[in-house]
């Protein structure tokens, strides 16, 4: 029986990832911010067969709170084998081209927070020597977008310090596991236009996190051909991709 630990547990891919692990009678430790989403999740992964689960409600941006978090939920389920960052927002890059406090809070949220609530995450986890980490990054970090890449940079920096974050605790006998999805049909994405082949459902994506998390594998595109997308998204020199509308 695993024992889960959730920050942000109603993303609409964290609730995905859930109830693939609540078939198999596993255990929560479910943090998010708003209560009553959260206590239908909770109730959720009972009915579809969790053995226990416990929540925390709260801002997750807040970091002096995430020592106190990441020991509450270590207590709650006497260790942890698989925790995952799903939390995180998407600005809207043109307000953040104009106001840099707005583009200081999403940076705070996408990327100082989650390096606050890993750091005290990489400490319990190296105390029990044991676990996997999986953290939600983005395809969009892979590139600066003029259309996203005040998010893009969050996830980019994630990126390395999620990189880097395995390298340590690989010796420590913890894996950290960085998921790049694509398009995903979430709320998060409610504002786009979602047609053609690119888009995958929060479903499709958990399955391949799970996998991802039960293999420790370092980096998960999701669904798979982000991978060549990127690829050749990363390739195209900078004087050909200036002139592109991206
Ligand atoms: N959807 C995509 O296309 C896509 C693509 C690449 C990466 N991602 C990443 O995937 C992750 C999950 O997103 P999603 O697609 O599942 O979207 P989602 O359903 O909108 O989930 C985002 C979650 O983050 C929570 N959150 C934001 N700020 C928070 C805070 N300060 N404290 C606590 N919770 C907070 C939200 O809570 P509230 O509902 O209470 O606001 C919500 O539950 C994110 O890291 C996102 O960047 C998504």
């Amino acid at each position: 029986m695993k024992r889960v630990v959730i920050f942000g547990a109603t993303s609409a891919i964290a609730q995905a990832v859930a109830r693939r692990y609540a078939v198999d009678g596993a255990r929560f430790f479910l943090a998010a911010r708003n209560a009553g989403r959260l206590d239908a999740v909770a109730a959720d992964l009972r009915t579809r067969g969790a053995s226990a689960v416990e929540v925390w409600v709260g801002d997750l941006a807040d970091c002096p709170g995430h020592a106190a978090l990441v020991d509450l939920a270590g207590r709650a389920l006497q260790g942890v084998d698989c925790a995952l960052l799903a939390y995180g927002t998407l600005p809207d890059q043109k307000t953040c081209e104009e106001d840099a406090a707005e583009a200081l809070r999403h940076i705070g949220t996408n990327y100082s927070s989650a390096v606050s609530l890993l750091t005290q995450l990489a400490t319990l986890m190296c105390a029990q020597a044991y676990g996997t980490i999986g953290v939600i990054g983005s395809v969009a970090g892979d590139r600066g977008r003029q259309s996203n890449y005040l998010y893009g940079s969050a996830k980019a920096g994630l990126a390395v310090f999620v990189q880097g974050l395995r390298h340590r605790l690989w010796s420590r006998g913890v894996r950290v596991v960085l998921i790049k999805p694509g398009f995903v049909d979430t709320p998060m994405t409610a504002a786009f236009p979602k047609h053609g082949p690119l888009w995958a459902s929060p479903d499709r994506v958990a399955g391949d996190i799970v996998r991802a998390l039960g293999s420790g594998q370092a980096t998960l595109y999701t669904p798979w051909f982000w991978r060549g997308i990127m690829l050749v998204i990363r390739l195209i020199p900078d004087f050909i991709f200036r002139r592109i509308r991206l």
